[in-house]
Protein backbone atom coordinates (compact mmCIF):
# COMPACT_ATOMS: atom_id res chain seq x y z
CA UNK A 1 0.00 0.00 0.00
CA UNK A 2 1.33 3.46 -0.82
CA UNK A 3 1.63 5.63 2.01
CA UNK A 4 1.94 8.96 0.14
CA UNK A 5 -0.29 9.51 -3.32
CA UNK A 6 2.69 11.40 -4.95
CA UNK A 7 4.72 11.01 -7.71
CA UNK A 8 7.88 9.70 -6.90
CA UNK A 9 10.67 10.63 -5.83
CA UNK A 10 9.60 13.76 -3.42
CA UNK A 11 10.78 15.50 -0.82
CA UNK A 12 7.22 16.47 1.46
CA UNK A 13 7.35 19.33 4.19
CA UNK A 14 4.78 18.61 6.96
CA UNK A 15 3.23 22.05 7.59
CA UNK A 16 2.10 21.40 11.22
CA UNK A 17 5.73 20.39 12.40
CA UNK A 18 7.06 23.13 10.72
CA UNK A 19 5.15 25.20 12.31
CA UNK A 20 5.63 23.57 15.24
CA UNK A 21 9.46 24.25 15.27
CA UNK A 22 9.09 28.23 14.54
CA UNK A 23 6.58 28.30 17.49
CA UNK A 24 9.38 26.86 19.62
CA UNK A 25 11.93 28.82 18.13
CA UNK A 26 9.66 32.02 18.28
CA UNK A 27 9.50 31.43 22.23
CA UNK A 28 13.33 30.77 22.85
CA UNK A 29 13.63 33.94 21.00
CA UNK A 30 11.55 35.95 23.12
CA UNK A 31 12.48 34.52 26.39
CA UNK A 32 16.14 34.43 25.84
CA UNK A 33 16.37 38.04 24.31
CA UNK A 34 18.53 36.75 21.13
CA UNK A 35 17.37 37.07 17.83
CA UNK A 36 17.44 33.77 16.02
CA UNK A 37 18.17 33.53 12.23
CA UNK A 38 17.69 31.11 9.68
CA UNK A 39 21.05 29.89 8.23
CA UNK A 40 20.21 29.66 4.66
CA UNK A 41 22.49 27.21 3.91
CA UNK A 42 20.52 24.68 5.79
CA UNK A 43 16.86 25.65 4.25
CA UNK A 44 15.95 27.71 1.64
CA UNK A 45 12.53 26.40 0.08
CA UNK A 46 11.44 29.74 -0.22
CA UNK A 47 8.10 29.01 -1.13
CA UNK A 48 7.28 27.97 2.28
CA UNK A 49 9.00 31.17 3.49
CA UNK A 50 5.60 32.53 4.36
CA UNK A 51 5.60 30.69 7.35
CA UNK A 52 8.12 32.26 9.11
CA UNK A 53 6.21 35.69 8.91
CA UNK A 54 6.63 37.40 10.56
CA UNK A 55 8.76 36.50 13.25
CA UNK A 56 11.63 35.51 11.06
CA UNK A 57 12.50 38.43 8.65
CA UNK A 58 16.36 38.39 8.96
CA UNK A 59 18.17 35.53 8.07
CA UNK A 60 21.68 34.80 8.16
CA UNK A 61 24.04 34.47 4.50
CA UNK A 62 27.11 32.64 3.82
CA UNK A 63 27.56 35.40 0.45
CA UNK A 64 25.64 37.55 -2.07
CA UNK A 65 22.95 34.74 -3.15
CA UNK A 66 21.73 33.82 -0.18
CA UNK A 67 21.46 37.31 1.07
CA UNK A 68 19.64 38.39 -2.28
CA UNK A 69 17.61 35.25 -1.23
CA UNK A 70 16.86 35.94 2.39
CA UNK A 71 16.33 39.79 1.11
CA UNK A 72 13.73 38.74 -1.51
CA UNK A 73 11.56 36.04 0.06
CA UNK A 74 11.59 36.82 3.41
CA UNK A 75 11.86 40.87 3.56
CA UNK A 76 14.77 41.40 5.88
CA UNK A 77 18.31 42.21 5.61
CA UNK A 78 21.02 39.57 5.93
CA UNK A 79 23.57 39.27 8.63
CA UNK A 80 26.67 37.85 5.73
CA UNK A 81 29.56 35.35 6.42
CA UNK A 82 31.55 34.24 3.83
CA UNK A 83 35.43 32.60 4.19
CA UNK A 84 36.40 35.17 2.14
CA UNK A 85 34.41 37.75 0.31
CA UNK A 86 34.47 38.54 -3.59
CA UNK A 87 35.77 42.00 -4.95
CA UNK A 88 33.54 41.68 -8.09
CA UNK A 89 30.10 40.71 -6.00
CA UNK A 90 30.53 42.37 -2.41
CA UNK A 91 28.26 45.48 -3.44
CA UNK A 92 25.51 42.61 -4.05
CA UNK A 93 26.15 41.51 -0.44
CA UNK A 94 25.99 44.86 0.81
CA UNK A 95 22.96 45.65 -0.94
CA UNK A 96 21.19 42.61 1.05
CA UNK A 97 23.17 42.62 4.63
CA UNK A 98 22.96 44.53 7.68
CA UNK A 99 26.10 42.77 8.87
CA UNK A 100 28.81 41.71 7.40
CA UNK A 101 31.58 39.02 9.33
CA UNK A 102 34.69 38.58 7.92
CA UNK A 103 36.95 35.53 8.39
CA UNK A 104 40.74 37.77 8.38
CA UNK A 105 42.16 40.80 9.14
CA UNK A 106 42.97 41.67 5.66
CA UNK A 107 39.20 41.35 4.24
CA UNK A 108 38.63 43.35 6.95
CA UNK A 109 41.06 45.69 5.67
CA UNK A 110 40.15 45.71 2.16
CA UNK A 111 36.33 45.69 2.50
CA UNK A 112 35.60 48.16 5.76
CA UNK A 113 35.86 51.46 3.62
CA UNK A 114 33.05 49.77 1.41
CA UNK A 115 31.20 49.10 4.91
CA UNK A 116 31.18 52.56 6.25
CA UNK A 117 30.41 54.31 2.74
CA UNK A 118 27.44 52.38 2.02
CA UNK A 119 23.87 53.92 1.47
CA UNK A 120 22.65 51.59 4.67
CA UNK A 121 24.47 51.43 7.79
CA UNK A 122 26.57 48.48 7.71
CA UNK A 123 27.69 46.71 11.24
CA UNK A 124 31.11 44.92 11.14
CA UNK A 125 31.62 41.86 12.64
CA UNK A 126 34.75 39.25 12.80
CA UNK A 127 34.57 35.71 12.87
CA UNK A 128 37.02 34.21 15.77
CA UNK A 129 37.87 30.75 16.77
CA UNK A 130 36.52 30.25 20.33
CA UNK A 131 39.04 27.43 20.84
CA UNK A 132 36.63 24.89 21.27
CA UNK A 133 33.86 22.48 19.64
CA UNK A 134 32.19 19.87 21.05
CA UNK A 135 32.24 18.77 17.26
CA UNK A 136 33.91 15.27 17.09
CA UNK A 137 33.76 14.62 12.83
CA UNK A 138 36.18 16.94 12.17
CA UNK A 139 34.92 17.53 8.53
CA UNK A 140 32.37 19.46 10.64
CA UNK A 141 34.40 21.03 12.86
CA UNK A 142 35.71 24.45 12.22
CA UNK A 143 37.84 24.59 15.91
CA UNK A 144 40.14 21.99 14.28
CA UNK A 145 43.30 22.89 15.02
CA UNK A 146 45.15 25.37 11.56
CA UNK A 147 41.35 25.45 10.64
CA UNK A 148 40.44 28.25 8.50
CA UNK A 149 37.38 29.28 9.52
CA UNK A 150 37.65 32.16 12.12
CA UNK A 151 40.51 33.98 13.03
CA UNK A 152 42.60 32.37 16.52
CA UNK A 153 42.93 34.93 19.39
CA UNK A 154 46.76 35.13 18.54
CA UNK A 155 46.25 37.08 15.44
CA UNK A 156 44.66 39.57 17.61
CA UNK A 157 45.92 42.27 19.07
CA UNK A 158 45.27 43.92 22.49
CA UNK A 159 42.44 46.31 20.89
CA UNK A 160 39.66 45.76 18.30
CA UNK A 161 40.06 47.19 15.04
CA UNK A 162 38.95 49.96 14.32
CA UNK A 163 35.19 49.82 12.88
CA UNK A 164 34.22 46.25 14.30
CA UNK A 165 31.42 45.87 16.44
CA UNK A 166 30.46 42.39 16.70
CA UNK A 167 32.06 39.05 17.60
CA UNK A 168 31.08 35.94 15.81
CA UNK A 169 31.87 32.21 16.61
CA UNK A 170 30.55 29.49 15.24
CA UNK A 171 31.69 25.75 16.44
CA UNK A 172 28.26 23.46 17.27
CA UNK A 173 26.69 21.04 14.99
CA UNK A 174 23.23 19.19 16.51
CA UNK A 175 24.27 20.51 19.80
CA UNK A 176 23.44 20.89 23.30
CA UNK A 177 23.35 24.28 25.53
CA UNK A 178 25.50 22.56 27.81
CA UNK A 179 27.54 22.39 24.31
CA UNK A 180 27.07 26.15 24.29
CA UNK A 181 28.03 26.67 27.67
CA UNK A 182 31.25 25.32 27.24
CA UNK A 183 31.88 27.23 24.08
CA UNK A 184 31.44 30.25 25.63
CA UNK A 185 33.59 29.49 28.67
CA UNK A 186 36.27 28.75 26.29
CA UNK A 187 35.37 31.91 23.95
CA UNK A 188 35.10 34.42 26.92
CA UNK A 189 38.49 33.43 28.61
CA UNK A 190 39.96 34.20 24.88
CA UNK A 191 37.98 37.10 23.71
CA UNK A 192 36.89 38.73 27.09
CA UNK A 193 39.14 41.57 27.60
CA UNK A 194 37.23 42.64 23.55
CA UNK A 195 33.39 41.89 24.72
CA UNK A 196 32.99 45.63 26.99
CA UNK A 197 34.09 47.05 23.79
CA UNK A 198 31.25 45.15 21.15
CA UNK A 199 27.91 45.78 20.63
CA UNK A 200 26.80 42.10 19.52
CA UNK A 201 27.92 38.71 19.99
CA UNK A 202 26.92 35.79 17.46
CA UNK A 203 26.99 32.37 18.70
CA UNK A 204 26.51 31.09 15.07
CA UNK A 205 24.46 27.88 14.08
CA UNK A 206 24.29 24.12 15.56
CA UNK A 207 22.03 24.76 18.59
CA UNK A 208 19.32 22.26 17.87
CA UNK A 209 16.98 23.48 19.63
CA UNK A 210 13.85 21.91 18.36
CA UNK A 211 15.24 18.32 19.17
CA UNK A 212 12.81 16.59 21.58
CA UNK A 213 15.21 16.36 24.38
CA UNK A 214 16.96 20.00 24.12
CA UNK A 215 17.00 22.21 27.08
CA UNK A 216 15.31 25.14 26.21
CA UNK A 217 15.29 26.57 29.69
CA UNK A 218 19.12 26.48 30.22
CA UNK A 219 19.42 27.60 26.79
CA UNK A 220 17.28 30.81 27.63
CA UNK A 221 19.31 31.00 31.27
CA UNK A 222 22.95 30.97 29.54
CA UNK A 223 21.75 33.96 26.96
CA UNK A 224 20.23 36.01 29.35
CA UNK A 225 23.01 35.52 31.76
CA UNK A 226 25.67 36.26 29.02
CA UNK A 227 23.95 39.98 28.10
CA UNK A 228 23.70 40.64 31.69
CA UNK A 229 27.40 40.49 31.83
CA UNK A 230 28.58 42.00 29.11
CA UNK A 231 25.66 44.19 28.24
CA UNK A 232 25.61 42.84 24.24
CA UNK A 233 22.84 42.36 21.51
CA UNK A 234 22.94 38.29 21.66
CA UNK A 235 22.62 36.55 17.87
CA UNK A 236 21.84 32.36 17.21
CA UNK A 237 21.17 31.25 13.59
CA UNK A 238 20.67 27.77 13.37
CA UNK A 239 19.62 26.18 10.37
CA UNK A 240 18.51 22.54 11.28
CA UNK A 241 16.92 23.67 14.25
CA UNK A 242 14.10 25.33 11.98
CA UNK A 243 13.76 22.33 9.65
CA UNK A 244 14.87 19.79 12.21
CA UNK A 245 12.20 17.11 11.25
CA UNK A 246 9.96 18.12 9.38
CA UNK A 247 9.61 15.83 6.26
CA UNK A 248 10.69 13.04 4.30
CA UNK A 249 12.11 11.65 1.26
CA UNK A 250 9.33 9.41 -0.72
CA UNK A 251 11.21 6.82 -3.31
CA UNK A 252 9.85 4.03 -5.35
CA UNK A 253 11.68 0.26 -5.13
CA UNK A 254 12.57 -0.04 -8.90
CA UNK A 255 14.66 -3.60 -8.76
CA UNK A 256 15.29 -6.44 -6.26
CA UNK A 257 18.48 -7.80 -6.90
CA UNK A 258 20.19 -10.73 -5.57
CA UNK A 259 24.04 -11.31 -5.12
CA UNK A 260 27.01 -12.48 -3.44
CA UNK A 261 24.78 -12.90 -0.32
CA UNK A 262 23.53 -9.53 -0.43
CA UNK A 263 19.55 -8.48 -1.11
CA UNK A 264 19.69 -4.83 -2.84
CA UNK A 265 16.39 -3.25 -3.56
CA UNK A 266 17.28 -0.11 -5.62
CA UNK A 267 15.81 3.10 -5.80
CA UNK A 268 14.44 5.82 -8.31
CA UNK A 269 16.44 7.70 -5.76
CA UNK A 270 20.35 8.65 -4.80
CA UNK A 271 21.85 8.82 -1.81
CA UNK A 272 24.52 10.82 -3.12
CA UNK A 273 22.28 12.97 -5.42
CA UNK A 274 19.47 13.36 -2.87
CA UNK A 275 20.58 12.40 0.36
CA UNK A 276 24.57 13.74 0.43
CA UNK A 277 24.60 13.85 4.20
CA UNK A 278 23.57 10.48 4.71
CA UNK A 279 27.75 9.63 2.82
CA UNK A 280 29.10 12.69 4.41
CA UNK A 281 28.78 12.21 7.82
CA UNK A 282 28.38 9.43 7.39
CA UNK A 283 24.89 8.18 9.08
CA UNK A 284 22.10 5.70 8.64
CA UNK A 285 19.01 7.33 8.17
CA UNK A 286 15.55 6.30 9.44
CA UNK A 287 13.18 3.98 6.74
CA UNK A 288 9.57 4.39 8.20
CA UNK A 289 8.61 1.27 9.56
CA UNK A 290 11.83 -0.60 8.63
CA UNK A 291 14.59 -1.44 11.60
CA UNK A 292 18.68 -0.66 11.21
CA UNK A 293 18.87 -3.32 13.69
CA UNK A 294 18.12 -6.95 13.07
CA UNK A 295 14.46 -8.18 13.55
CA UNK A 296 13.10 -11.55 14.06
CA UNK A 297 11.86 -13.03 11.00
CA UNK A 298 12.55 -9.87 8.80
CA UNK A 299 13.85 -9.31 5.99
CA UNK A 300 16.96 -7.87 5.24
CA UNK A 301 17.53 -5.26 2.53
CA UNK A 302 20.50 -2.99 1.06
CA UNK A 303 19.03 0.32 -0.57
CA UNK A 304 20.79 1.05 -3.15
CA UNK A 305 20.98 4.43 -5.34
CA UNK A 306 19.82 4.33 -8.87
CA UNK A 307 23.93 5.37 -9.80
CA UNK A 308 26.97 4.57 -11.20
CA UNK A 309 28.56 5.15 -7.40
CA UNK A 310 29.55 2.02 -6.33
CA UNK A 311 29.30 3.28 -2.65
CA UNK A 312 25.98 4.55 -3.12
CA UNK A 313 24.20 2.81 0.15
CA UNK A 314 24.69 2.73 3.41
CA UNK A 315 23.85 0.06 5.89
CA UNK A 316 21.07 -2.30 5.52
CA UNK A 317 17.43 -2.22 6.73
CA UNK A 318 15.24 -4.80 8.57
CA UNK A 319 11.36 -5.15 6.94
CA UNK A 320 9.02 -7.01 8.04
CA UNK A 321 7.67 -8.43 4.75
CA UNK A 322 9.82 -8.64 1.24
CA UNK A 323 10.03 -5.56 -0.76
CA UNK A 324 8.73 -5.67 -4.01
CA UNK A 325 8.90 -3.21 -6.82
CA UNK A 326 6.60 -0.39 -6.72
CA UNK A 327 7.03 -0.60 -3.18
CA UNK A 328 7.62 3.53 -1.65
CA UNK A 329 10.52 3.62 0.97
CA UNK A 330 10.02 6.66 2.99
CA UNK A 331 13.45 8.56 4.43
CA UNK A 332 12.36 10.01 7.65
CA UNK A 333 14.19 14.00 8.18
CA UNK A 334 15.08 14.88 5.16
CA UNK A 335 14.83 18.43 4.54
CA UNK A 336 17.50 20.59 6.63
CA UNK A 337 20.42 20.51 4.13
CA UNK A 338 19.33 17.34 2.38
CA UNK A 339 17.36 19.89 -0.13
CA UNK A 340 19.85 22.28 -0.43
CA UNK A 341 22.77 19.89 -1.25
CA UNK A 342 21.18 18.19 -3.52
CA UNK A 343 22.26 17.44 -7.40
CA UNK A 344 21.70 16.39 -10.81
CA UNK A 345 24.46 13.27 -10.69
CA UNK A 346 23.80 10.78 -13.06
CA UNK A 347 20.64 12.56 -14.25
CA UNK A 348 18.35 10.61 -11.59
CA UNK A 349 14.97 12.05 -11.67
CA UNK A 350 15.41 15.09 -9.21
CA UNK A 351 12.69 14.19 -6.34
CA UNK A 352 9.68 16.48 -6.77
CA UNK A 353 9.19 19.28 -3.40
CA UNK A 354 5.69 19.43 -1.91
CA UNK A 355 4.05 20.28 1.25
CA UNK A 356 1.45 18.07 2.96
CA UNK A 357 -0.78 21.04 4.38
CA UNK A 358 -3.07 21.33 7.90
CA UNK A 359 -5.85 19.84 5.75
CA UNK A 360 -4.10 16.86 4.65
CA UNK A 361 -3.75 17.96 0.98
CA UNK A 362 -0.92 18.02 -1.08
CA UNK A 363 0.71 21.06 -2.71
CA UNK A 364 3.09 21.04 -5.39
CA UNK A 365 6.11 23.55 -4.41
CA UNK A 366 8.58 22.52 -7.28
CA UNK A 367 8.56 19.93 -10.10
CA UNK A 368 11.60 18.78 -11.55
CA UNK A 369 11.94 18.08 -15.17
CA UNK A 370 14.83 17.17 -18.24
CA UNK A 371 14.45 20.42 -18.82
CA UNK A 372 15.73 21.51 -15.50
CA UNK A 373 18.67 18.80 -15.64
CA UNK A 374 19.35 20.40 -19.21
CA UNK A 375 19.62 23.98 -17.79
CA UNK A 376 21.57 23.37 -15.35
CA UNK A 377 24.54 21.78 -17.64
CA UNK A 378 24.61 24.99 -19.97
C1 LIG B 1 28.67 30.04 10.21
C2 LIG B 1 27.49 29.13 10.33
N1 LIG B 1 26.37 29.57 10.90
C3 LIG B 1 25.28 28.80 11.03
C4 LIG B 1 25.28 27.49 10.58
C5 LIG B 1 24.05 26.66 10.75
O1 LIG B 1 24.29 25.56 11.55
P1 LIG B 1 23.14 24.50 11.90
O2 LIG B 1 22.36 24.26 10.66
O3 LIG B 1 23.91 23.30 12.36
O4 LIG B 1 22.31 25.10 12.97
C6 LIG B 1 26.45 26.97 9.99
C7 LIG B 1 26.49 25.59 9.52
O5 LIG B 1 27.43 25.10 8.98
C8 LIG B 1 27.58 27.82 9.84
O6 LIG B 1 28.69 27.39 9.25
Amino acid sequence: MKKYDVDCPAYIIDQERFEGNLSLINNVQEKCGAKLLLALKAFSLWKSFHFLEPNFKECTASGPWEARLGHECLGGLSHTFSPAFVEHDFDEVLKHSSHVIFNSLDQLDRFSKKCRDNAHPISIGLRVNPGYSPVETDLYNPCVNDSRLGISRVLLSENMPDGVEGLHFHALCESTSYDLEKTIISFEKLYGEFLSKVKWVNMGGGHLVTHKDYDTGHLIALIQDFKKKWGVEVYLEPGSAFAWDIGVLVANVVDVIHQGGITTAILDISFTAHMPDCLEMPYQPTVRGASSTEMNNGYKYRLGGNSCLAGDFIGDWWFDKPLVVGDQIIFEDMIHYTTVKTTFFNGVKHPDILLYNKNGGLEVLRKFSYENYKERMS
